[in-house]
C-alpha cells in the first residue's frame, strides 16, 4: 500500500503550507501535490504537482451540477497513481469538498493500493477550530490516520476545548516562532528547504558574527520545531 496524506483546514494562512514544508524535510524525497489558487512551494521545484483550484468555492458550490462534481478529477487520479509516500498541501476553502470527494472513493482507492490519511492543521483562531470537528468528520474512514497541529502561531488553544474537538486524533502542537526579521526574510524567500543549506560564513560576512549566528539559530530551531511537530504523521506515511 503506498499511504497519502492530506493537509486540511479551509481557513487560510494557519499553517498548512508551513506543514507541509516540515513533512517535506522529514519524508525526504516524498512527492508534493499542491493544490491552491497560485503555486507557492516553488523552493520543492519538480517534487511538487500542482494543481489549481478556482478562488471562488461559493460559486463552485451554487454551480452545482457536473462542473463541480469533476473539479477535482485529475487531483484525485494523481492520488490514485502515487507510488511513494505523498504529502497534498490542500488549499484553504477545499479541504472538505476534497476529503467528501475521497471518501466517496476509499474502495477504489484500496484497490488501486493507495492508503489515505489526514492532518488536520488548527490555529486558536475560532472560524479555524470550527473546521477541526467537521474535517475529522469527514475524514473518520480513516480513523487510524488522522492527525491534528494544533498551531500557536496565534496563542494556545484551551487544552479542553482542544481534547473535545480532536477526539480519536493524534495532536500535536507547533509553537509561535519567534525569530530574527532577517531569518523570517530568509524562511519566507526559500522554505525550510533552504535552511539546511545555509553557509555559515556566508551569513557572518554578510550581516556580522552576532546577527549571523542568531539568524542561523533561529532558523535552525524553526526546523527542527516544524519537523518534530509532523513527526506522528511522517512516521505514519513512512510505515510499512
Ligand atoms: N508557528 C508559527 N510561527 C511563526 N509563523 C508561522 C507559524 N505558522 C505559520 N506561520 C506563518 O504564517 C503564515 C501563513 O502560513 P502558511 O503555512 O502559508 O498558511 P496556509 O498554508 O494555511 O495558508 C506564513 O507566513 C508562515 O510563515
Ligand atoms: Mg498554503
Amino acid at each position: 500500500m503506498t499511504r497519502v496524506l492530506g493537509i486540511v483546514q479551509d481557513k487560510g494562512g494557519v499553517g498548512k503550507s508551513v506543514i507541509c514544508r516540515g513533512l517535506a524535510e522529514v519524508v525526504q524525497g516524498a512527492p508534493v501535490i499542491e493544490i491552491d489558487s497560485s503555486p507557492r512551494l516553488l523552493e520543492l521545484g519538480k517534487r511538487v504537482t500542482f494543481f489549481r483550484t478556482r478562488a471562488d468555492r461559493e460559486a463552485i458550490e451554487l454551480s452545482g451540477g457536473a462542473a463541480s462534481r469533476a473539479e477535482f478529477d485529475q487531483v484525485i487520479d494523481a492520488i490514485a497513481s502515487a507510488t511513494l509516500p505523498t504529502v497534498i498541501d490542500v488549499g484553504a476553502n477545499t479541504g472538505v469538498s476534497l476529503l467528501t470527494v475521497i471518501a466517496g472513493l476509499r474502495e477504489d482507492f484500496a484497490a488501486a493500493g493507495i492508503e489515505f490519511g489526514v492532518l488536520v492543521v488548527t490555529t486558536a483562531e475560532p472560524g479555524a477550530l470550527a473546521e477541526v470537528p467537521k474535517l475529522l468528520s469527514v475524514a473518520a474512514p480513516w480513523a487510524a490516520a488522522r492527525f491534528v497541529i494544533e498551531n500557536r502561531v496565534q496563542g494556545e488553544v484551551d487544552p479542553k476545548l482542544l481534547l473535545k474537538i480532536t477526539s480519536g486524533a493524534t495532536v500535536s502542537c507547533l509553537l509561535n516562532q519567534v525569530m530574527d526579521e532577517k531569518a523570517a526574510a530568509i524562511l519566507q524567500a526559500g522554505g525550510l528547504a533552504s535552511i539546511a543549506k545555509l553557509d555559515a560564513k556566508a551569513l557572518h560576512t554578510k550581516f556580522g558574527i552576532a546577527q549571523g549566528s542568531r539568524i542561523r539559530r533561529d532558523l535552525t530551531r524553526v526546523r527542527l520545531e516544524v519537523m518534530h511537530a509532523v513527526r506522528p504523521a511522517a512516521e505514519w506515511l513512512i510505515a510499512k
